[in-house]
């Protein structure tokens, strides 16, 4: 697209995405879209960068492994470009530029794929807006495993904001590992979001409950739901527990973790997990075990804080849950270091160096004990990557 017909693009601001009038018509008019202009493929390409540098070689891996690189950038990006537009077609890299960078499109491209009737359902969905031969989109959208979650584009966005980050796309990973070959009755997301988490459960689950307190994540849930086809998901408003009865084989939460102070400017995504990032899953630790059938799992996505003496979560677990007969696996991820002078000031006052992502799993045991592994041989590395090549804005584009 030139600058002029980018220009005449930007001319309206696109109004938001309505979840609740996401309809039946339009989710097959979305997932025709995906399937057939090959989105997951897409998701294998960076995003821009004027930069190269040591993460060139793992976006070159990646593609040609098939696995995702959406997250990360590439001085070379026009490269992989010219490779998906040869192997899958140019709707697969248009499709990138819409639903994951956020970028109008012309709308003719869309045309090739779905007919006009369709086009419309979306519209009526406010999945897209149209101008001018363009057409806007007003949701993200990642495909992880069998599923496609939607989310919203605007981050800024205060108070009812639906996330969704790499954090979301490794725990559904995590959770398939870790409850591989086992069947649920009931399953239970907590701060459930798009409801990534939950979705991933619903093939080997009766029944899956969706909680958050934003309401509109829970229309989101119920809207990511149809896109997927699955029937056995219910979505509940309730503060962690305090609306949710009965007992559950699976209870996941991609809890907010992220240590931060407890001003309202500083964190404008629900990330805030307390001063050092696990109060809030302290507090859920707690509620859930009286929810948590005997013989069930309980993975959360948490974080522990490395302090200037050592990490704390581990230590913490001990003091908390000790003279209970229950393993906890610590998995952790990478680690994150403050990258701000306001997080480094907020480091220091609580002796805090940096924090590991980790899920947590939770299982009943003859006694306490608390394991750690990393969850892939390349955490030192990865965490060295993202420190250098990663904005969780899938719309920033790096300098
Ligand atoms: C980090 S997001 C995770 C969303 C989603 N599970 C994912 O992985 O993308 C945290 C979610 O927790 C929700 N949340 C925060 N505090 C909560 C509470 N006290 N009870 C229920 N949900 C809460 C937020 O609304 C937000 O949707």
């Amino acid at each position: 697209m030139n600058s002029d017909q980018l220009a005449a693009a930007d001319m309206t601001i696109a109004p938001g995405f309505n979840p609740a009038a996401f309809s039946p018509k339009a989710a097959t008019a979305l997932r025709t879209i995906l399937e057939k202009g090959f989105y997951r493929d897409s998701l294998r390409l960076p995003r821009p960068s004027q930069h190269y540098g040591l993460s060139e070689l793992s976006v070159f891996l990646g593609y040609f492994r098939k696995q995702r690189n959406c997250w990360g950038y590439s001085g070379l990006d026009g490269v992989y470009r010219k490779f998906l537009r040869s192997e899958k077609g140019p709707a697969a890299v248009y499709l990138f530029d819409l639903f994951w960078r956020a970028q109008p499109i012309q709308e003719n491209i869309l045309l090739e794929i779905i007919g006009e009737d369709q086009l419309g359902e979306l519209r009526e969905a406010s999945v897209i807006s149209s101008l001018n031969g363009f057409v806007h989109p007003n949701i993200r959208i990642i495909a992880v495993r069998h599923l496609y979650a939607m989310f919203d584009i605007d981050r800024t966005r205060t108070g009812d904001f639906v996330y969704f980050g790499s954090d979301s796309q490794d725990y559904v990973e995590i959770i398939e590992r870790e409850c591989a070959g086992r069947r649920f009755e009931r399953s239970l997301d907590l701060c459930t979001g798009s409801g990534v988490q939950g979705l991933s459960l619903a093939k080997q689950s009766d029944e899956v409950l969706c909680t958050d307190l934003n309401a509109r994540a829970l229309s989101y849930v119920k809207a990511n739901a149809l896109l997927n086809e699955l029937g056995n998901v219910r979505t509940l408003e309730s503060n962690l527990f305090s609306s949710i009865t009965g007992r559950f084989d699976c209870i996941t939460a991609n809890t907010p973790y992220v240590p931060m102070p407890d001003d309202a400017d500083a964190f404008d995504l629900p990330m805030r997990g307390g001063d050092l990032g696990i109060e809030f899953t302290f507090v859920l630790l707690e509620q859930a075990l009286d929810y948590l059938n005997p013989g069930g799992i309980a993975p959360i996505y948490t974080s522990d804080p490395i302090m200037e003496k050592g990490p704390l979560l581990a230590e913490e677990l001990s003091r908390k849950f000790g003279h209970l007969p229950l393993d906890f696996t610590q998995i952790n991820i990478f680690r994150s270091y403050p990258n701000t002078e306001r997080q480094r000031q907020h480091f220091k006052k609580h002796k805090m160096l940096a924090f590991d992502d980790c899920v947590l799993v939770v299982r009943s045991a003859s006694r306490f004990s608390v394991r750690k592994r990393a969850w892939h041989p390349s955490y030192y590395w990865r965490s060295r990557l993202l420190r250098n090549n990663y904005a969780a804005d899938p719309t920033v584009q790096k300098k």
